[in-house]
């Protein structure tokens, strides 16, 4: 019979003593089962976080971070019209840093993107970059000519994947924009004038389509004194001297060479970072209104004739308030300085393209540019 009173007190008998046993083994061989569950289920986690705590831990790191940062390359094919420039420019005028730019073409068949300037490729097209082309690689057409000074080689139409010009519809626009000022400023004091009207001119050859600016010039020129500088008089102006004979002038004939939608240059940023009212000739006054306040300018369009926007020109010159609120823009917007050193040409250009490139890797052609650019 069971003496309730040893069960009660505790487990002496041997038969207890192997109940006992076995619970303790049953219940051992649980908990293991279950604590090693989670490890037979998951296996390959706990391998990388090892092998990320020991010693190979730098050279994992390294290689992941070189990965992310990998930059695209861009391959400048040749150096438009031979204008060299330090490639680290991009980075130190512009703070543009996202491609490897670089010329040497060695580089070609790992080059992600390939700069093409339409002016160097001849008509047997010989020096264009050679096919086939890697699949990844893109081709950018460079021009920042208007069409009136742009050849039309044939064969190039269907050859590209992006287009870089001047206009606002090319794939890559190229053009220093004003800035919005997040806090009015006040600061901005008109320059000394000494000067009513100038004009600096550098080229003036009848083929790069100047007959209208110059009909234009020839006409105002009779009614109120224009300051002419550049190359094209005879005056060389000195780079230094750029600005500042610009700022000391009240207005800036800012006419382009031909006229062309969004072709508006540097001729006309020049007087707008300067502290001067440009007076334009070029397209429509809506198409300047999209890159600059309508009362930063003056448009020849404005007037029926060359002799009253003479007239006008000289009124302002009277009427110190009416000259002041050409500049009323200039609390809530920049214009900063375009590069004028003639090597620095296409400086904006190609940092432009390297910035593009770093941002879009997506699958891109260019078809039947010349009907894009010519009409
Ligand atoms: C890991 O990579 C980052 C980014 O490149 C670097 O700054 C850091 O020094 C690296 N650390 C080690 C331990 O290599
Ligand atoms: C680039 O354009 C060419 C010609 O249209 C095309 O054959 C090629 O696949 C394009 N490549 C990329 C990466 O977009």
């Amino acid at each position: 019979m069971f003496d309730d009173r040893k069960m009660s007190k505790g487990c002496s008998a041997p038969g207890c003593r192997s109940i006992l046993t076995v619970a303790v083994v049953v219940s051992l061989s649980l908990f293991f089962f279950f604590w090693t569950l989670p490890l037979t289920y998951c296996p390959p986690q706990l391998p990388q976080f090892n092998q990320l705590s020991d010693g190979q831990h730098e050279e994992k790191n390294n290689s992941i971070a070189e990965e992310t940062v990998e930059k695209p390359v861009l391959l400048l094919w040749v150096w438009p019209e031979n204008y060299r420039f330090d490639l680290s420019d991009c980075k130190t005028i512009y703070n543009i840093d996202g491609c490897h730019l670089t010329d040497d073409r060695a580089l070609y068949s790992s080059s992600d993107a390939v700069l093409v300037f339409h002016k160097a490729i001849r008509w047997d097209l010989s020096t264009l970059p050679p096919s086939p082309r890697p699949s990844f690689q893109k081709w950018i057409w460079l021009n920042v000519e208007s069409p009136t000074n742009t050849q039309k080689i044939p064969g190039i139409e269907n050859l590209f994947n992006l287009t870089l010009s001047y206009r606002e519809d090319a794939d890559i626009p190229v053009r220093l924009r004003l800035t919005g000022n997040k806090t009015p400023n006040e600061d901005f004091k008109i320059p000394k004038k000494d000067k009513l009207v100038c004009w600096i001119v550098s080229n003036n050859a009848a083929h790069t389509g100047v007959g209208r600016r110059n009909a234009y010039y020839n006409e105002l020129k009779k009614h109120v004194n224009i300051h002419l500088f550049g190359k094209a008089y005879g005056t060389f102006l000195d780079y230094k001297d750029y600005y500042p004979t610009i700022a000391s002038c009240k207005f800036y004939l800012s006419f382009e060479n031909s006229i062309h939608k969004d072709y508006i240059t540097e001729k006309f940023n020049g007087p707008l970072s300067a502290g001067t009212v440009p007076v334009v000739l070029g397209p429509p006054r809506k198409n300047y209104e999209r890159f600059a306040p309508g009362d930063a300018f003056i448009h020849v369009d404005d007037f029926p004739d060359a002799k009253s926007l003479a007239e006008y020109l000289m009124q302002l010159d009277r009427d110190e308030d009416a000259y002041r609120r050409y500049f009323n823009w200039r609390r809530h917007f920049s214009a900063r300085p375009h590069l004028i050193v003639q090597n620095q040409e296409f400086v904006l250009a190609i940092c432009t393209a390297c910035d593009h490139v770093a941002r879009h890797k997506e699958y891109q052609e260019a078809h039947d540019i010349y009907e894009w650019f010519f009409n």
